[in-house]
């Protein structure tokens, strides 16, 4: 049994900050293993471009899920080469190894499909069935996610079943007030799921760095603060569009303007529309940590996706803090878009089952929710096998 995981973790040398992926991707691991499945399990870490890289190994992460297993897991120090066929030979019944990374493989993120087909072939060849449970790489037109199922019979993993039915609830007939929360750096990343947002949501509140690219777009100067100037005509179409449906885009008031980019950088709060020149703004101010909590509570659905300042800066981690705690106190079905909202939410301490569901796919939820049709989720679609 071929299993697409995505144990993409954020790693400090060798240790793993943030072990999330891995504890998701357990269940489907250990259901099958536990009913005697010879469990190969294949996954990427990073962007190593198709070239092997020892800073991309996924020996640390074999490791790591062999505790949390409880079992050993043979790791193959090659994806489809000798390692990984002595590693296939090896396994017996409810056994499991773990590939290096799949993207150590030209092929595996090719644009050329018969490139990519070649080394799905491959891979295809170490087993007789596929799971796709890789839900962050779903939308990802990789062979290991897209033209592998393609070559075996195949099923999707819980975690893919159980991400998509999370989504579904989002995106068909939403309880409503329906608010989303978007933050993170740039806005260019979530064009086009603001476009879709807009004729979904009831209410949509921007932090973080992209917050100021849309107080630009409203005229107010945003000093050294984040700004992607090339993006303000589409800013400027959103608040208009906003407008027009009816749609409360709601936007800081004030900021923590910092003197610098650094941990222990002076700052203050100030107005969002009277950011001096000099200062660049960290975080959503005190007074929109308390609007937003406020338009979050009357909610009955609430998505977010991304920080609301630099959370890694404990000082200019209170915003994130704000809205995560403004979503565990409230009653509504809360969903924590992966990525850097779900590592907010482990390193500032706060409970994950606080949350409806925290998603381990950011860029995958994300195009989910802009509507575009997801590769990885296509492939399984028919599904094959009884999962
Ligand atoms: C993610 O981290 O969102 C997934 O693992 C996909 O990784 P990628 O953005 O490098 O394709």
């Amino acid at each position: 049994m071929l299993v697409r995981a995505d144990l993409n973790v954020p790693l400090d040398g060798e240790t793993i900050t943030d072990d999330g992926r891995i504890r998701a991707s357990i269940p489907t691991i250990r259901n099958l293993a536990g009913r005697g499945a010879m469990v190969i399990v294949c996954a990427h870490l990073g962007r190593p471009k198709g070239t092997p890289n020892p800073k991309y190994s996924l020996a640390p992460v074999a490791k790591r899920l062999a505790e949390l297993l409880g079992e050993p897991v043979e790791f193959a120090s090659d994806v489809v080469g000798e390692s990984a066929q002595a590693a296939m030979a090896g396994l017996r019944d409810g056994q499991v190894a773990l590939l290096e990374n799949l993207r150590f493989e030209p092929g595996e993120e090719s644009k050329d499909d018969a490139e990519r087909a070649l080394f799905a072939g491959r891979l295809a060849a170490l087993a007789d069935l596929y799971v796709g449970d890789g839900f962050g790489a779903v939308h990802r037109k990789h062979a290991s996610v897209y033209d592998v199922p393609r070559l075996l019979p195949h099923a999707a993993g819980g975690l893919v079943l159980a991400e998509v039915e999370v989504l579904k609830r989002l995106t068909e007939d939403p309880a409503r007030p329906y608010a989303v929360v978007l933050g993170g750096a740039k806005v260019s990343d979530k064009l086009g799921v603001i476009a879709n947002l807009l004729t979904k949501v009831d209410r949509l509140l921007i932090g973080g760095g992209m917050a100021y690219t849309f107080l630009k777009a409203q005229g107010y100067e945003v000093g050294k603060s984040l700004l992607q100037e090339d993006k303000l005509g589409d800013v400027r179409g959103f608040l208009d569009e906003a407008a027009a449906r009816g749609v409360e885009l709601v936007l800081p008031v004030d900021v923590l303007a910092a003197e610098g980019f650094a941990a222990d950088a002076a700052h203050e709060a100030v107005d969002a529309t009277a950011i001096p020149a000099d200062r660049e703004g960290l975080d959503i101010g005190p007074r929109t940590r308390e609007l937003f909590a406020a338009k979050l509570a009357d909610a009955k659905t609430v998505f977010w996706n991304g920080p609301m300042g630099v959370f890694e800066f404990d000082a200019f981690s209170g915003g994130t803090r704000a809205v995560a705690e403004a979503l565990i106190a409230s009653d509504a079905f809360t969903v924590v878009g992966g990525g850097d909202s779900a590592a907010a939410v482990r390193r500032l301490g706060l409970p994950e089952d606080g949350f409806s569901h925290i998603s381990t796919g950011g860029g995958a939820s994300l195009e989910y929710l802009e509507g575009k049709t997801l590769p990885g989720l296509a492939a399984l679609e028919d599904d094959q096998v009884e999962s």
